[in-house]
């Protein structure tokens, strides 16, 4: 943090979940029904990533988005604050031959990325983890990554019900989506999330990309509390 002023947000000290205890980074790994390898692969080709391409994924966790965009030719830097993370990604990533992805550990607000700016920077269930201000900073942050015209995707915990309905909203959120232990993210868990990370509304959201020069080119809402958006870094922010 040397480099960063004293006001600055401190992001090794991470919101909910101890990514850095490998119990958690391993039942994570388990859990993580949204990021199996064939849907990772699945969003790989449907951002039209292929060979020659540069991606940046931020907050990689267990890697297995970055492993398949390596897997179709891209040259992937994967980024995460948690060592336990990095080390569980790299040894997934050699088991499979996913030879082309260089792992840092650094977080939204501290990564520093080369002069090579990227074809495509994602982020997925992991902005949430910071307040807002500090999501614009991050969002600033990756914009500046990436080449003119370049693809921004995120995927979050977004919210996009009524605000004067979020007690029965996110009550309905918990008791469709907890799983018992072992089987997915309980009830406990969920809790946590909306009383200790920063899940915000999708209107918030889109002013925040708009501001960061991310033109939204798709917004999508499968659920009230899933949003993904992608994105075009606009020509008038270069
Ligand atoms: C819920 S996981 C999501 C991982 C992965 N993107 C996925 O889709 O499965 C959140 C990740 O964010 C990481 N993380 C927490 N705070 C961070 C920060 N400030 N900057 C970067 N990564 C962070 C955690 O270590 C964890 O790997």
């Amino acid at each position: 943090m040397a480099s960063f002023p004293a006001w600055y947000f401190d992001e090794s000290k991470m919101a909910g979940i101890d990514f850095e205890d490998i119990a958690q980074v391993e039942a994570f790994d388990r859990r993580q029904a949204s990021s199996t390898p064939e849907k990772e692969q699945a969003l790989v080709r449907r951002l039209g990533i292929s060979s020659g391409h540069t991606v940046i994924d931020l907050a990689a966790g267990t890697g297995t988005f970055a492993i398949q965009a390596s897997l179709n030719g891209a040259s992937v830097d994967a980024v995460d604050i948690s060592q336990s993370m990095l080390a569980y990604a790299r040894s997934k990533a050699q088991k499979v031959g996913a030879t082309n992805i260089n792992f840092h550990q650094a977080g939204f607000l501290t990564y520093k990325h080369n002069n090579n700016l990227a074809d495509f920077v994602i982020t997925k269930a992991a902005l949430h983890i910071l307040p807002d201000f500090w999501k614009i900073v991050a969002l600033v942050r990756m914009a500046a990554m990436l080449k003119p015209g370049g693809i921004f995707y995120l995927r979050d915990v977004i919210f996009s019900f009524p605000p004067a309905e979020y007690e029965t909203s996110i009550n309905d959120w918990i008791e469709r989506s907890a799983k018992p232990k072992d089987e997915g993210w309980t009830v406990q868990d969920y809790q946590m999330h909306v009383r200790e990370e920063h899940s915000t509304f999708a209107w918030i959201i889109q002013g925040m990309l708009t501001r960061a020069g991310l033109e939204i080119t798709e917004a999508n809402y499968p659920t009230p509390t899933l949003a993904e958006f992608l994105c075009i870094k606009s020509v008038s922010s270069i």
